[in-house]
C-alpha cells in the first residue's frame, strides 16, 4: 500500500527528530481517551471520558454498551486533548493507539478512528499492545527510570512479572494460570455487594479489616513465578454465601484484608525474588490494580529490605488512559523495529508469553 511505504520512510525520519508530538487513543475497556505526550514522558493533554457510572448499573462492563459509548465521545475527546494541549493537527507526528488486548468492539472505535485520523493528516500509525501502556506509565512519571527493571502487571486482565530487558524487550517470569488479580478483586467485590469497579471499594473496606480468615494455602507452582487467583477468589465467595445462607454475620472489613493479604503477599515475594535473580534493583508496577494502597506500601516495604526501589505511577495514570499509549508509541517508534501497517485489525487478546518484544514490534 502506499500509505505503508510512505509512512515506512516517514518513521526513519521521526526517529531522528528531537521532539516527538504523539497522539494517543485509548478505548480497550470503558475509558474513551486521547492524549498528546511529548517525547513519551511529556503531558501536554490526557482527556480521560470514563463510563463506570453507566456500567455499574449492571454490576460490569456491558461491552455493547461500550462500544456506543466510545462512538459518541470520541470525537469530543480528541477536540478536548487538541484544545487542552493548546496544539493543532498538523502538529501531530504520529498516532499511537491500543490495537489489544481488550474488548474487540471497544477497541474497533478507537483504531478506525486512529487510521482515520493517521491517513488523514498523513502521519504514521502506531498500533500499540495495552499493558505495553501501562509499562510506560512509569516512565511518565519517572525520568530517571530506564530498563532493566522487573515489572509487575497487575490489571483486570493480566497478572504477570516479566523482565524489562530494553525498551523493545522483555522476558516472562511467570504469570496467572487463570483469573487475573483484578478481575478476582471484581468478582469477590460483588457478591458483597460493592459497586462496580470492585477494586478500589475493598481497597478502602480492607483498611479497617484484620487478615484473620485463611481462604487459601499458599500453592507451589510448577514454575515458582506463576500464580492463580480462581482458587482464591471462589474460597471467598463460598464463604461469603455460606454465611448468607447460615444467617451468620460476617465482618466485611476482615474478608476485604484477608482476601487482599492472600492476594498480594506470595505475588509480592515472587517478584522481590526474580529482582533478586535477575539481579536487578528496581521493580516498577503497571495496571488498573497497582492503585492498590496495601499493594504499594508493601511491595515499598518489602523491597527497602532488599535495596530495591519501586516505581509506582501516579493514581490518574494507573487506570486506562491515552497517555501511557502515546508514550509507548514514542518508545516502540524510537527504539522498535515498527512497520506501518493501516490495515492492522483489533485484537481482543494477546498472549504475554508470545509476545516477546510488546514495546519492540
Ligand atoms: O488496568 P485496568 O484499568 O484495566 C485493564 O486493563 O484491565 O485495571 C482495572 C482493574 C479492575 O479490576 C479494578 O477493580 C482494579 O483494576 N483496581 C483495583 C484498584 N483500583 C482499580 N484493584 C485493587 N485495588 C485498587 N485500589
Ligand atoms: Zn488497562
Amino acid at each position: 500500500m502506499i500509505y505503508d511505504e510512505k509512512m515506512n520512510e516517514r518513521i526513519a525520519e521521526l526517529k531522528g527528530k528531537d521532539n516527538l508530538i504523539i497522539l494517543g487513543i485509548e478505548s480497550s475497556c470503558d475509558e474513551t481517551s486521547v492524549a498528546v505526550v511529548i517525547n513519551g514522558q511529556k503531558v501536554l493533554s490526557n482527556v480521560v471520558s470514563t463510563q463506570i457510572p453507566i456500567h455499574a448499573q449492571y454490576g460490569g462492563v456491558v461491552p455493547e454498551i461500550a462500544s456506543r459509548n466510545h462512538i459518541n465521545n470520541i470525537s469530543f475527546v480528541y477536540k478536548q486533548a487538541l484544545a487542552d494541549a493548546g496544539i493543532c493537527e498538523k502538529d501531530i507526528d504520529a498516532v499511537a493507539v491500543t490495537y489489544g488486548p481488550g474488548l474487540v468492539g471497544a477497541l474497533l472505535v478507537g483504531l478506525n478512528y486512529a487510521k482515520g485520523l493517521a491517513y488523514g493528516l498523513g502521519v504514521p500509525l502506531i498500533p500499540v499492545n495495552h499493558i505495553a501502556g501501562h509499562i510506560c506509565a512509569n516512565f511518565i512519571d519517572f525520568p530517571e527510570l530506564k530498563p532493566p527493571f522487573v515489572c509487575l502487571i497487575v490489571s483486570g486482565g493480566h497478572t504477570a512479572i516479566v523482565l524489562q530487558k530494553s525498551y523493545a524487550e522483555h522476558e516472562l517470569f511467570g504469570s496467572t494460570l487463570d483469573d487475573a488479580v483484578g478481575e478476582s478483586f471484581d468478582k469477590v467485590a460483588r457478591v458483597l455487594g460493592l459497586k462496580y469497579p470492585g477494586g478500589p471499594m475493598v481497597d478502602k473496606l480492607a483498611k479497617d479489616g484484620q487478615n484473620n480468615i485463611t481462604f487459601c494455602k499458599s500453592h507451589n507452582f510448577d514454575n515458582y513465578f506463576d500464580c492463580s487467583y480462581s482458587g482464591l477468589k471462589t474460597a471467598v465467595i463460598n464463604y461469603v454465601n455460606h454465611c448468607k445462607q447460615k444467617n451468620e454475620e460476617y465482618n466485611i472489613n476482615d474478608v476485604c484484608k484477608s482476601f487482599e493479604c492472600q492476594a498480594f503477599d506470595d505475588l509480592i515475594e515472587k517478584t522481590i525474588t526474580a529482582c533478586k535473580q535477575s539481579g536487578q534493583n528496581k521493580i516498577a508496577l503497571a495496571g488498573g490494580v497497582a492503585a492498590n494502597s496495601y499493594l504499594r506500601e508493601q511491595i515499598t516495604l518489602r523491597a527497602e529490605k532488599e535495596n530495591i526501589k519501586v516505581y509506582f505511577p501516579q493514581m490518574s495514570l494507573c487506570g486506562d488512559n491515552a497517555a501511557m499509549i502515546a508514550s509507548a508509541g514514542f518508545f516502540k517508534l524510537k527504539y522498535g523495529d515498527v512497520k506501518s501497517n493501516i490495515s492492522i485489525n483489533a485484537q481482543p487478546t494477546i498472549p504475554l508469553d508470545s509476545n516477546k518484544s510488546f514495546l519492540a514490534k
